[in-house]
């Protein structure tokens, strides 16, 4: 497994991360096919084949549904490989999705993670933004509450899952890292990883996969990974399994990314 610098956060990255909405939420999802809640059984087994694959990022939200609770039992004895990544301002219940990025509110969920999650720091924190990117990072005080829980230590590094390039781009100089867009049928979001490339912020890739659209051919997979892994200022693409012989596909397919 090839591994990355994220940005300056002196945290380095498996070249694949592990996304875990499927560990904790079946509902609302864009996925081609349905899935069951995995068991914890499987789980187990899951993280043990990505820890030994080399994998070391795992990316989780309070709107997984039960996702971030269910890490906290399984990462407890490995907490230190692991590089976990969690979120704010979003959370899904009774099938609905609010959002609140009041500095109140992003500090009371930061706390709500690390107790989920059993640990007293979280390595990343990511917006989970609604769109409305730049009333998040210019008006609401998110990312100021988001500095002082580093300040405070509590979090490792902080950043934005934005969902437009101009967010993206305005994102860069204000956090550590961003989460972006990225396959070969949606690369507006180059300029943003370039530009983060260019004043070294981290770079987590989502829906590399297009979301379970691209994996359902073997060989666009392959050319989907393989374009994430040669786009430069790229530190870590986060795709979303629950299945272990997917996983190894996808390791396979980066491993041999040089
Ligand atoms: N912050 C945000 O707004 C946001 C939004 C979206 C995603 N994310 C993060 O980014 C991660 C990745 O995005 P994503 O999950 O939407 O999309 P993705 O990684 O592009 O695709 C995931 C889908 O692809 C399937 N898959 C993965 N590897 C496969 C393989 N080798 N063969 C066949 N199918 C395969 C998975 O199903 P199986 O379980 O069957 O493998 C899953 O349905 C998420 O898990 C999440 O952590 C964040």
């Amino acid at each position: 497994m090839q591994y990355r610098e994220l940005g300056k956060t002196g945290i380095r990255v498996s070249l694949l991360g592990l996304g875990a909405v499927k560990f904790g939420r079946t509902e609302g999802l864009k996925y081609p096919t349905a899935s069951m809640l995995p068991s914890m059984r499987d789980l187990t087994k899951l993280l043990a084949t990505a820890r030994d694959l080399g994998i070391n990022l795992i990316d989780t939200a309070p709107a997984y549904g039960v996702s971030e609770e269910r890490l906290g039992t399984l990462l407890s004895e490995r907490r230190n490989h692991w590089v976990v990544c969690t979120k704010v301002g979003e959370t899904f219940e009774n099938g609905r999705s609010q959002h609140d990025f009041s500095p109140e509110h992003t500090l009371a969920s930061v706390r709500r993670s690390l107790r989920r999650l059993a640990t007293d720091r979280i390595d990343v924190v990511l917006v989970h933004s609604d769109g409305n990117d730049r009333d998040i990072i210019e008006k609401h005080g998110t990312l100021q509450a988001l500095e002082q829980l580093k300040q405070e230590g509590l979090i490792r590094a902080f950043g934005i899952s934005h969902k437009s390039v101009a967010g993206g781009m305005l994102a860069v100089d204000r956090c550590d890292v961003v989460m972006a867009t990225l396959n070969v049928d949606h690369q507006d979001e180059l300029p943003v990883i370039e530009l983060a490339r260019a004043r070294r912020c981290g770079v987590l890739i989502k829906k590399a996969l297009d979301s379970g659209d691209a994996a359902r051919d073997p060989q666009r997979r392959t050319r989907s990974l393989e374009f994430a892994a040669h786009t430069p200022g790229v530190s870590c693409i986060v795709v979303g399994t629950t299945d272990s012989d997917h996983l190894l596909e996808n390791v396979n397919v980066l491993c041999a990314v040089r």
